[in-house]
């Protein structure tokens, strides 16, 4: 059956990309390298590698999409958790744990944090019980396990559940700045175009909680060297983090205190 909606973007797409091949008076050699970077990207793509996914965020498509999506006008210092994009790394079904445990197994030696903090209804402040923190982070080799076959599986992954006071509080790595997958068209491409393959150190989050709008987002370590220039356009301020040290606690070396704000749908009306 017809799609109205599918049949205007499908419009649009073919509108743009014929000005585009036009004005750039693109060949047929030019227009078949990139078929074959796209066919070979759909190759190699699998329930751990997302080939397609990774070319389409260097060129800024995901971020833009988050961007368009967002409900916030701008970003000022009282606004719902900003969202950020989902990135080719998460998978469903991390493990649940409970209050106060660890998503890492193994490098005792790394920058093992403390993260703790609210997850609040935006517009009355209340604390949401039960709201699920699903966290996925990389190794300090900056890889995600699903990339390393010498990590355990699901690890550096988890869901936890907030208490009757809106409070969660777990125990995960302080990221690492992270290279993407270099052996395939997306990194390719990024040479091509004189581009380095870095996203600054960040931790990914999913937050949902019944009756709310789930946010998808990433917080982002501030000391990283590549905060202003993240290959695939996701960093927003208002989820660039300080993390402090931490003492006297055998089981983390640092501490970041971070509350997360969702909109309900019942508020999310007045947002449009
Ligand atoms: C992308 C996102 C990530 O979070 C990541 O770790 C690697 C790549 C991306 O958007 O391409
Ligand atoms: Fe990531």
């Amino acid at each position: 059956k017809a799609n109205p909606r599918l049949k205007q973007l499908v419009g649009g797409l073919v509108q743009h990309l014929h000005d585009f091949l036009r004005e750039n008076e693109v060949t047929l050699d030019e227009y078949f390298a990139a078929i074959d970077m796209i066919n070979r990207a759909g190759q190699m793509s699998n329930a751990k590698r997302n080939e397609g996914q990774l070319l389409s965020d260097i060129l800024g498509m995901e971020s833009l999409c988050d961007e368009i999506t967002s409900t916030l006008a701008a970003e000022a210092a009282d606004q719902p958790t900003a969202t950020a994009i989902l990135g080719p790394f998460w998978r469903k079904d991390a493990p649940a744990y409970a209050m106060g445990d660890s998503i890492v197994k193994g490098f005792p030696d790394a920058d093992h944090t403390l993260m703790h903090g609210r997850v609040l209804d935006f517009d009355t402040g209340t604390p949401i019980a039960n709201a699920e923190v699903d966290i996925w982070h990389t190794a300090p080799n900056g890889l995600y396990e699903s990339q390393d076959p010498e990590q355990p599986d699901m690890n550096l992954r988890g869901r936890f559940h907030t208490g009757p006071d809106g409070r969660y509080s777990l125990y995960c790595l302080r990221p690492t700045k992270y290279p993407i997958p270099d052996d395939g068209p997306a990194g390719e491409l990024l040479g091509l175009l004189d581009r380095h393959p870095w996203r600054p150190a960040h931790i990914h989050f999913i937050i949902s909680a019944e009756g709310y709008k789930s946010v998808v987002t990433q917080i982002f370590d501030r000391r990283d060297e590549h905060i202003t220039d993240d290959v695939a356009f996701a960093v927003k301020e208002s989820l660039v983090v300080d993390f402090a040290p931490r003492q006297g606690d055998p089981k983390g070396k640092f501490e970041l205190e971070y509350d997360f704000k969702l909109v309900s749908f019942e508020a999310g009306k007045k947002y449009g």
